[in-house]
């Protein structure tokens, strides 16, 4: 028998989200996640073929929007806010996800492999936050605080055998802007938290399991010897949005099967 406390602590029915990057891969697997657990989610993405398949997925299982934006320019972090205030008066829960990374060794690593990272994986971050302070102030109270949740990668916090050097200062660059600005928007009301995920199947990391025998050896190294499932980032990302996380700001939480702390 329950008395509700359960849905108290850990409920985000009726929130109102925005999940960048959640047409597939980590994101739409946190963007599942909120859809189940009765918020009205918006994801958004650059492919309208993309966005449409996400919604369309989605939609049966709850409230599921999509927006094509290109959130590695400030005009289109801009246009997706804007369509946001034009749609909702408060957004509790926004979820900066959207990334990319390049590898390439170092004697031959581009300026572009540097300016494409930095403007999706940093700067896009900051220009959305910007543009939707009105939608997320108006959600956030003493009581009920609005929430920010950019999600970084385990290789802010240490390094990886692959050559991504623009990803691994973009991400650590990630986690400290949230640093400052949980501690600016403090007093708006406003969280700021990290995740730094491990290794999830997504496109992004297709190459690491490209035949049976690579995703073996990947998953021999792992900690849990598993990938991360939906369940693993969208429950963090589930226990953030909620009253249950509500005293955390500032944090970052590894979301890695245990791999930096053991590996
Ligand atoms: N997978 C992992 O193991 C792992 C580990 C650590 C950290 N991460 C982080 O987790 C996040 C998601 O990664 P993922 O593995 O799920 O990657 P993914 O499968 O490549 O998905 C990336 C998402 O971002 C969107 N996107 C790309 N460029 C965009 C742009 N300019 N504007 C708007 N949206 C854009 C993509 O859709 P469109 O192509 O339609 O734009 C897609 O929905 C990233 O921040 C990544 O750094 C992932």
């Amino acid at each position: 028998m329950s008395d509700g406390f359960y849905e108290h602590l850990f409920g985000v029915r009726g929130q109102v989200a925005l999940v960048t990057g959640g047409t597939r891969g980590i994101g739409l697997m946190i963007a599942e996640g909120l859809v189940r657990a009765g918020a009205r989610v918006y994801v958004a993405s650059r492919k309208v073929d993309a966005c449409e398949a996400a919604q369309a997925a989605l939609s049966p299982l709850g409230e599921c929007l999509a927006l094509p934006a290109d959130l590695a320019t400030v005009e289109g972090c801009h246009a997706l806010a804007d369509e946001i205030a034009s749609r909702e008066e408060r957004l509790d829960l926004l979820v900066n996800n959207a990334g990319l990374t390049w590898n390439q060794p170092i004697d031959e690593f581009p300026e572009k492999g540097w300016d494409r990272v930095m403007d999706l994986d940093v700067k896009g971050p900051f220009f959305l936050i910007q543009r939707l302070l009105p939608q997320l102030r108006a959600a956030a109270s003493h009581e009920r605080r609005a929430v920010v949740v950019n999600v970084s990668s385990v290789n802010a916090l240490k390094p990886s055998g692959l050559a991504n050097y623009s990803y691994a200062a973009a991400k650590a660059g990630l986690n400290q802007l949230s640093a400052q600005l949980a501690r600016d928007l403090m007093d708006d009301h406003i969280n700021v938290n990290v995740i730094c995920p491990g290794p999830f199947k997504s496109k992004m990391t297709a190459p690491l399991y490209a035949t049976e025998e690579m995703d073996r050896r990947m998953i021999e190294n792992f900690p849990m010897k598993r990938w991360g499932a939906m369940e693993d980032v969208a429950g963090l990302t589930i226990f953030f949005a909620s009253r249950a996380g509500s005293y955390l700001s500032g944090q970052v939480v590894a979301c890695d099967g245990g791999s930096t702390a053991i590996g």
